[in-house]
């Protein structure tokens, strides 16, 4: 199951989402692979992979790329998929892939299917693989859409970009219509709220658009710094302790995987609570080595 997590406003929660997400869906039990095609490579830096030696999502798929013009080699996934320390497979992105985008767009007739090809034989592999897009819907974006099964999309509450959400949602459409008629909208979630869900404001600007309200979820991510300090530490909220804090915002990824499994409409409930049950993170017991190193930190 290929999940894209689009959005082409910056700073709304996408690669946040991504990780966490795949922290999440690890522990409930997947095989897990998280890949970016944007730039920025902030999953790349986020685990501290800057200059991967043997070669980043850039490199497969400009090997792909070349090799669909000219017949020349194509280069494998697996060859520059690294694992963390916490159990999930990373395709770690680079800069150079600004300059692919240019090269997609100049290939008519290959340019929008490059990812989709790269993923292929991996679909089996991988039980979810999650694409953190980059703030915009350039050609890197749509190869994800084309590759992927589901779009998870958030939204940054205190902007209420409706606008923009239902720019995505076309955009999805179209993709779904001309190149990819599996392409589902698994939901749009609240990302930066305050404790109580998402504000009266918020619900009225998404019913007014019937589109954007069918696909709204109930789950949501709160505004909470903890989310911002595990970006250093090369983990997932989930590999992060076992304090209130990173429990409470543990759960919220959680919540959100659960119901975006649920909306595949591909696990019963009673596999999901089973699977969200092993997932939780226990509270620390007084002698919790890891918690009391974490709170020293
Ligand atoms: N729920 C949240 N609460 C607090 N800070 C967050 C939250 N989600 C993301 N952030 C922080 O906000 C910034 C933008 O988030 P990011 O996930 O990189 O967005 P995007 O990938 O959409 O550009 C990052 O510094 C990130 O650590
Ligand atoms: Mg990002």
């Amino acid at each position: 199951m290929i999940f894209a997590l689009v959005n082409q406003k910056g700073g709304v929660g996408k690669t946040t989402s991504t990780v966490n997400l795949g922290g999440g869906l690890h522990r409930m039990g997947h095989k897990v692979l998280i890949m970016e095609v944007d730039p920025q490579s902030h999953v790349a830096k986020w685990f501290g992979f800057r200059n991967p030696q043997h070669g980043t999502i850039y490199d497969v798929m400009d090997a792909q790329l070349k090799a669909g013009n000219t017949g020349g080699e194509a280069m494998p996934l697996a060859n520059v998929l690294v694992e963390t320390s916490e159990g999930l497979w990373l395709a770690p992105g680079s800069r150079d892939l600004a300059g692919l985008e240019g090269d997609l767009r100049n290939d008519s007739i290959n340019g929008q299917f490059i990812l989709s090809e790269v993923l292929a034989p991996y679909a089996s592999e991988f039980d979810i693989i999650l694409i953190d897009c980059g703030p915009t819907l350039n050609l890197l974006t749509i190869n994800a859409l084309v590759a992927a099964d589901f779009v998870a999309i958030p939204v940054k509450m205190s902007e209420l970009d409706m606008d923009g959400v239902g720019e995505v949602l076309k955009t999805v459409s179209k993709v779904k219509a001309k190149l990819n008629p599996a392409l589902e909208v698994a939901g749009i979630f609240p990302t930066f709220t305050d404790n109580t869900r998402y504000g009266d404001e918020v619900e009225k600007a998404a019913a007014e658009q019937s589109a954007i309200k069918e696909h709204m979820m109930q789950s949501f991510i709160p505004d909470r710094v903890v989310y911002r300090e595990a970006v250093g530490v090369k983990v997932s909220i989930f590999g992060m302790g076992r304090n209130k804090a990173v429990r409470e915002a543990a759960d919220y990824y959680l919540d959100l995987a659960a119901e975006l499994l649920w909306r595949t409409g591909r696990f019963s409930k009673a596999e999901i609570a089973r699977m969200v049950k092993a997932a939780r993170i226990n509270a620390p017991t007084s002698n919790d080595a890891a918690e009391v190193a974490y709170a020293r930190s």
